[in-house]
């Protein structure tokens, strides 16, 4: 598509969302951010923002009159998030919305995390929209694994999950990607995007913690029942689409670096 596209990008003030309203304001686009909390920042141009909770969808009908294509990024692991899609798929429905992206992560469908299983019941709304529609998965961003360490970093003791792998993929990576995937044509369920290199627990931990010049003493410990076998099977990691170029020391280096 070369045309100027309307696009809303829900959570558009997180992490991976923030990137993808930069990408595409970038690319020249009509873009517009949805989020609980309106879209703050200085810089130019900006996305209109909606302030609007999905789980309650007042003002939603507003935000999608006139878009062409709905890039999801909005989630809260605390619940609501299928709600909130049944409620985005229905005024996107109504507003004629042509193309519906959603990203959900690698192994909702055989780890079986509650937020993993929400994450896979939206995924079979978004297939059943009857909207055009794609779905990408990707693995862990490298974000999520700092922000863990740095939780478990608040106690001198920090668990490390024994046996457990993670592939860190750059949010901006994966940012690129969406904004590719949303001013494609719809594509269904899309090859997953893993990041370059499958690192162990330890090694992430360990890792943070040098960068972040702190001391902690890594404590293994073993994850019970079916999560836990099937981390420890791999099932979070996509190794045959290791496509991610950024690996987690780079990351690391970039924010130590300010
Ligand atoms: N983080 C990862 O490692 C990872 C890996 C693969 C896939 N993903 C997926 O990528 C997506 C984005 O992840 P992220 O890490 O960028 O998340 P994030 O930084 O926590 O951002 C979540 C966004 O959703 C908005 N939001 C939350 N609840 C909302 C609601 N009820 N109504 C409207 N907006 C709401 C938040 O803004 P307000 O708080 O202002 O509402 C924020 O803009 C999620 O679907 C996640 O499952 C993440």
């Amino acid at each position: 598509m070369t045309e100027k596209t309307e696009i809303l990008v829900t959570g558009g003030t997180g992490t991976l969302g923030h990137a993808v309203v930069g990408r595409l304001l970038d690319g020249g686009h009509g873009v517009r951010s949805l989020s609980r909390h309106p879209h703050t920042g200085t810089g130019r141009p900006r996305p209109r923002s909606y302030a609007v909770d999905l789980r309650d969808g007042t003002g939603l009908a507003e935000a999608v009159a006139g878009v062409d294509t709905v890039v999801h990024c909005a989630s809260t692991p605390a619940g609501g998030d299928t709600e909130a899609a049944g409620r985005l798929i229905e005024a996107a429905r109504r507003a004629g919305v042509r193309h519906l992206v959603y990203i959900s992560i690698v192994g909702v469908d055989r780890i079986p995390l509650r937020y993993y299983r929400t994450k896979l019941a939206v995924e079979r709304l978004v297939a059943g929209a009857g909207i055009g529609w794609t779905v990408l998965r990707a693995t862990q961003f490298h974000d999520l694994l700092l922000e863990l360490v740095k939780t478990g970093a608040r106690s001198p003791v920090i668990p490390v999950p024994a046996g457990i792998r993670f592939q860190p993929v750059d949010s901006g990576e994966v940012a690129d990607r969406l904004a590719e995937l949303a001013l494609g044509r719809p594509a269904g369920r899309v090859a997953d995007m893993g990041g370059p290199e499958v690192l162990t627990a330890d090694e992430v931990v360990r890792m943070t913690l040098t960068a972040g010049r702190r001391r902690r003493l890594p404590l293994p410990v073993w994850l019970p029942g079916a999560t836990g076998a099937a981390l420890r099977r791999g099932e979070n990691l996509a190794q045959e689409d290791a496509v991610g170029r950024r690996t987690y020391a780079e990351f690391l280096a970039a924010r130590a670096g300010g």
